[in-house]
């Protein structure tokens, strides 16, 4: 088959080869981060390969060709991942670390912990340009990729968690109320966040230089 012919879905061997070393990176991380601190860097890392069906259905609400060029150069988030984190400030060292990965570009980032969405969303979101050495959609070689980062805490995750499962009930009565309630957890869960953080600080400080 010439490689112009190949469908998003004949990319996913590959596709899956470049997740892999970014998967690797990040977790050869945590694991550097456990030797010297005795904590991994994230509580739990999961990623994905955004299925054909789902990537066809994601071009056509984006307006742009049903095409693997247009899954794999327009959109970003072929490759997907999440990582869930402890505490908020974990979150930005992760993010730090991320841009230090070689061959890794930063393409876009919002901050939906500071920029709050009007739903109450919590979560920092990076796209990443990466360079590996297998050939892209366009015939480079080391190819371009993109893949999506999503950073959360474990409250911003189960939060994000039901409120997505809520997403997909349209009928459902009290639609109004829930979200409003919805809302209110979301900033509940932040100030949590916030005490879990002022309470590991007040934990390290006690800790300086006795480990
Ligand atoms: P997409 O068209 O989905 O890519 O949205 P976008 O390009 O505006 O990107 P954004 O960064 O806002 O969202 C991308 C992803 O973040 C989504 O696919 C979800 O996984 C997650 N996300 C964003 N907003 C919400 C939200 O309000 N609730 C939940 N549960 N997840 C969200
Ligand atoms: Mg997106």
């Amino acid at each position: 088959m010439k490689e112009s012919e190949k469908s998003y879905a004949d990319w996913r061997p590959t596709l899956e080869k470049v997740e892999q070393y970014l998967v690797d990176q990040i977790q050869a991380y945590s694991e550097e981060n456990r030797k010297r601190t005795g904590e991994g860097a994230y509580e739990h890392l999961i990623y994905r390969i955004k299925s054909a069906e789902s990537m066809d259905e994601k071009c056509v609400r984006k307006g742009v060709p049903v095409t693997a060029h247009a899954a794999m150069k327009e959109l970003y988030d072929a490759i997907g991942l999440r990582i869930v984190c402890r505490f908020i400030h974990d979150i930005y060292t992760n993010i730090e670390y991320i841009k230090k990965i070689p061959g890794c570009r930063v393409i876009r980032e919002k901050d939906y912990i500071k920029n709050v969405k009007p739903n109450g969303y919590r979560s920092y979101h990076i796209i990443i340009e990466l360079q590996a050495p297998f050939e892209d959609v366009e015939g480079n070689f080391p190819g371009c990729f993109y893949a999506e980062i999503q950073l959360r805490t474990i409250a911003m995750d189960s939060w994000a968690s039901l409120e997505h499962e809520m997403k997909y009930k349209h009928h459902i009565r009290n639609a109004e109320l829930i979200g409003t309630e919805l809302k209110r957890c979301a900033d509940e869960l932040a100030a949590c966040d916030l005490s879990m953080q002022t309470i590991r600080n007040l934990i390290k400080e006690g800790n300086d230089g006795k480990e």
